[in-house]
């Protein structure tokens, strides 16, 4: 194990953000994660995965765990569905690919997402009509404390939009080691119920899609919506979609008639924040090198310089707006330490 001392985070964040850690070791197998825990003298740890939700407004006085692992298994096959025991420093992006060569289907919709594969269970990354709870099988996490492996099933890790136990009752507690997803071998389930997938699909001519086509799909309108952070800074959306009751969604609509709104089956309804925000006239405004996305009001991005407590001033400000204007409270989706 190598323990180093005040490193730069910046190539280990996508928001690209310059702030150091005070100890930091890259964690390469249980074995090392295990000698740097039991390391004495040390502050507290913090995981770090793909960076890809993360905005840092100063330096980060912590054992920096970055999570370097590599491995991908099949643990059973039955023809039908196959079950892949992953590695959770993996690239999510490169290993849905890989699952869609391999003639496997389940994580089409998800593909394109930054991070890691083992932040992928934390906030339960979703888009496009699927979250991984859809795909998860069951993943194992090492208590920070002790240093053992611990299996949490799908029920276990009490799913939600966004949110999972690790941002709950054991947050700050576990790392993610390794995520076991349930794929289809055959008779895939198809998910182009989306709109913007529906048309991308037409557009190429395709009506009976296979995974690889929706992925494709998902490739595209990503790209064209969302900044790929190598080249401009960014942790995609900034906050959650709002879930408001029904009877406010009815009064906001009475206002705004063209207020989109997703009914969720509780009665409620979700909101998106981007149009909250782009009514505000907030899309594509810029100041300094902290800004809203022109093409995506949800994504704050960085031009070059801006530093976090830049980025999460502007955050501030389009929060009391959309208060102010629609009694609607924006949540973060981003980790802001
Ligand atoms: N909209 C606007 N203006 C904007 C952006 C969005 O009016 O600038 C409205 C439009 O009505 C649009 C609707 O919002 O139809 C939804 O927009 P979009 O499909 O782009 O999705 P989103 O709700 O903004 C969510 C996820 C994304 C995910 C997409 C696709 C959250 C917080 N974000 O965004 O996830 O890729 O759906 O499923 O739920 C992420 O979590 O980092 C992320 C990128």
């Amino acid at each position: 194990m190598r323990l180093e001392r005040n490193v730069s985070l910046k190539p280990y964040n996508t928001f690209g953000m310059h702030e150091e850690a005070s100890h930091f070791v890259r964690v390469t197998s249980l074995d090392t994660l295990r000698e740097a825990l039991r390391t004495p003298g040390v502050p507290p740890p913090f995981l770090l995965s793909g960076g890809s939700n993360l905005l840092l407004t100063g330096p980060l006085e912590a054992l920096v765990l970055y999570m370097d692992t590599r491995g991908r298994e099949i643990v059973y096959e039955d023809g039908d569905t196959v079950r892949l025991r992953v590695l959770g420093g993996e690239i999510w992006h490169d290993l849905v690919m890989w699952t869609l060569e391999q003639g496997y289907g389940g994580l089409e919709n998800l593909a394109l997402i930054p991070g890691k594969t083992g932040t992928a269970p934390v906030q339960n990354i979703g888009a496009y009509g699927v979250e991984l709870k859809d795909v998860m099988h069951s993943c194992q996490a090492v208590e920070l404390a002790t240093g053992k492996l611990r299996e949490f099933s799908r029920e276990a890790c009490r799913f939600g939009y966004r949110d999972s136990i690790f941002k709950n009752e054991a947050r700050g507690q576990y790392a993610i080691w390794s995520v076991t997803l349930e794929l289809t071998c055959r008779n895939h389930r198809i998910r182009d119920q989306y709109g913007a997938i529906r048309q991308q699909l037409e557009q190429e001519g395709i009506s009976s899609p296979t995974p690889a086509d929706v992925a494709r799909a998902v490739i595209a309108i990503r790209s064209s919506k969302l900044p790929d952070p190598a080249r401009l800074g960014n942790s995609g959306s900034f906050f959650k979609n709002p879930v408001v009751q029904g009877p406010v969604y009815e009064r906001l609509k009475e206002q705004y008639t063209d207020l989109p709104g997703y009914p969720q089956a509780d009665g409620s309804v979700k909101v998106p924040a981007g149009w909250l925000i782009e009514h505000l006239g907030f899309k594509g405004i810029r100041r300094g090198d902290a800004g809203v996305h022109a093409q995506q009001a949800l994504v704050l991005v960085n031009y070059g310089q801006a530093r976090g407590s830049e980025i999460l001033a502007l955050a501030r400000e389009i929060q009391e707006k959309v208060q102010q204007a629609f009694g609607i409270v924006l949540e973060p989706e981003v980790n802001v330490l």
